[in-house]
């Protein structure tokens, strides 16, 4: 069984998700940690994003696997992938065709054989376009700024609130407008707005969705 869940950076996707996966005992995939894992790789080599016949010839030495966490080239690196450069990286380089058929293939190939929770931008309308459930999960850009703004706190970096505020509405704006696969509802998701509820009643409305036993 595939769930999907859409949104835009910021609405609580990973946390929800993560939450759902222990309820119904899937696994739980953030396909936006593959991209950002693709991002760290050539920001560690200095290359730079818009170089896209340089970061096409790349790609061979790019081998990321999941087992828990991700790694890529063997390393584990979540630690590495969430800064403000590495998100905006991000953002830039999904926008290549080359880069999501590359990412399509790792997903297809860690999610063989699994009952999958995976959040992105694209899952529900080009990923998994079959998935058994797909939810598009928003709430409003100062929302998401004040939980992105904790989240980058409570990790311990040093942030600042406009700053983050101005990335997301940035951000917004890039995944929203790309020419592949862009940011958006597919026609069968269903809209859930988080804004002011807490993360047990989004969990317990999205559940309410799910029958569980029409698992294949
Ligand atoms: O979910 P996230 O914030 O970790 O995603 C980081 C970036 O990766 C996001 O700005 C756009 C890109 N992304 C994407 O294009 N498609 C996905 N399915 C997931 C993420």
């Amino acid at each position: 069984m595939i769930i999907a869940i859409d949104g835009p950076a910021g609405a609580g996707k990973s946390t929800i998700a993560k939450k759902l996966s222990t309820r119904f005992n899937f696994t739980y995939i953030s396909s936006g940690k593959i991209y950002r894992c693709i991002a760290l790789y050539f920001h560690n080599k200095n290359i730079y994003i818009q170089d896209q016949e340089k970061i096409k010839k790349e790609l061979v030495n790019i081998k990321i696997d999941y087992k828990d966490e991700f790694y890529l080239n063997g390393l584990p690196v979540e630690k590495h992938i969430n800064s403000d450069i590495i998100s905006k990286n991000t953002s830039d380089i999904s926008k290549y065709k080359f880069i999501r058929d590359f990412v399509q293939t790792i997903i297809e190939e860690i999610s063989k054989n699994k009952n999958i929770i995976m959040d992105g931008r694209d899952i529900g309308t080009k990923v998994f376009p079959n998935a058994d459930y797909k939810f598009y999960l928003t709430a409003s850009v100062e929302e998401r700024a004040k939980r992105r703004y904790k989240e980058l706190k409570d990790s311990g970096m040093d942030v600042n609130y406009t700053e983050i505020c101005e990335s997301i509405k940035d951000r917004d704006q890039n995944d929203m407008n790309r020419e592949i696969a862009p940011l958006k509802k597919a026609d069968d998701a269903v809209v859930v707005d988080s804004s002011n509820k807490t993360i047990e009643e989004v969990v317990d409305e999205i559940s309410s969705y799910i029958n569980i036993d029409r698992r294949k």
